[in-house]
């Protein structure tokens, strides 16, 4: 297959603040050019959206490694096992780099994580030191409506804030609960955490800034069993109201309706997301890349 042309990219942004599709170009045959066309777009639009492609596991993690190492698949939800079927399985060479996110289920047993639930607001494994920068979702089999993917602006949330909230904020840090996953169920090896300043996770700042762009935007990770350790328990949980309320306000925010053969990049740095349950008679399959970033600072 020849190697996409520069010229045949277009950019077309999706939402005011959020989210382009990027046409013309197939991801399975990308030359450095069309990479760093689309790097440049990834750092405009935060989250990108590729339709009609055709990939395989080698070609999902080939194009993911353009942007840096891949991070290992995160620890699976108990209950969550490898598919039976070859057909919903990775490819073994994949294993170890891409995970399936999917509510099928063989013989009672799930392919991948996440199932048909809703997942709230959250930025992928910030309860990490060093949590990933990117993921890549890319949408093999979807359900006809529901299981919708949204995304908001973190730089968008944080450029609104008056400049008092954005004074008292700078300098703070934030918990980020590493307890349970985006759609709430318990992770292996972790316990129930009743009081947010017990809170297990990463600590990182509030406000962050984006390494490439050099803009500032707010790093709120999941609200979930947040705590401010800078704060009282009752001023931290006022103040993470607050900002998640703001944070997450429509004008920030685009919603992607999944196609089969959508590939969804997203910056976890400087933007949230969140996926709405669907109808468990219906199969979503997605293949999922992360890929490492640095320590939020
Ligand atoms: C994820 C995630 C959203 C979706 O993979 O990190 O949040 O649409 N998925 O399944
Ligand atoms: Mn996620």
């Amino acid at each position: 297959m020849s190697a996409t042309a520069t010229t045949t990219i277009r950019v077309r942004p999706l939402g005011a603040v959020i989210g382009a599709d990027i046409e013309g170009v197939d991801l399975a045959a990308l030359d450095d050019d069309g990479f760093a066309r689309i790097a440049r777009a990834w750092a405009d639009h935060l989250v990108l959206r590729f339709r009609g492609q055709k990939l395989t596991d080698v070609d999902l993690m080939q194009f993911s490694r353009r942007l840096g190492a891949l991070d290992r698949v995160p620890i699976r939800a108990a209950g969550v096992v490898m598919a039976a079927d070859p057909r919903l399985a990775i490819a073994p060479e994949a294993a170890e780099f891409v995970s399936v996110i999917s509510n099928v289920k063989i013989d009672g047993k799930a392919i991948g994580g996440l199932g048909n639930y809703e997942s709230h607001w959250h930025t992928d494994m910030s309860y990490n030191d060093i949590p990933p920068m990117a993921s890549a979702l890319y949408g093999i089999e979807v359900p006809p409506t529901g299981g919708n993917t949204s995304f908001a602006s973190m730089y968008a949330a944080y450029d609104a804030l008056d400049s008092e909230t954005g004074a008292r904020i700078d300098g703070l840090t934030c918990i980020h609960d590493a307890s349970r996953n985006s759609v709430g169920e318990l992770r292996r090896g972790f316990a129930e955490i009743a009081d947010p300043q017990q809170t297990v996770g990463a600590r990182h700042p509030l406000v962050r800034t984006h390494p490439v762009t050099g803009r500032k935007c707010l790093f709120l990770g999941r609200r979930r069993s947040a705590y401010i350790p800078e704060l009282p328990l009752a001023e931290s949980e006022a103040l993470l109201d607050m900002l998640w309320a703001e944070a997450t306000r429509p004008e920030f925010c685009w919603t992607q309706v999944w196609q089969p053969g959508d590939l969804m990049l997203w910056d976890n740095r400087c933007a949230l997301h969140r996926r709405d349950d669907f109808d468990d008679r219906h199969q979503r399959i997605m293949h999922r890349t992360q890929i490492c970033g640095d320590r939020p600072y």
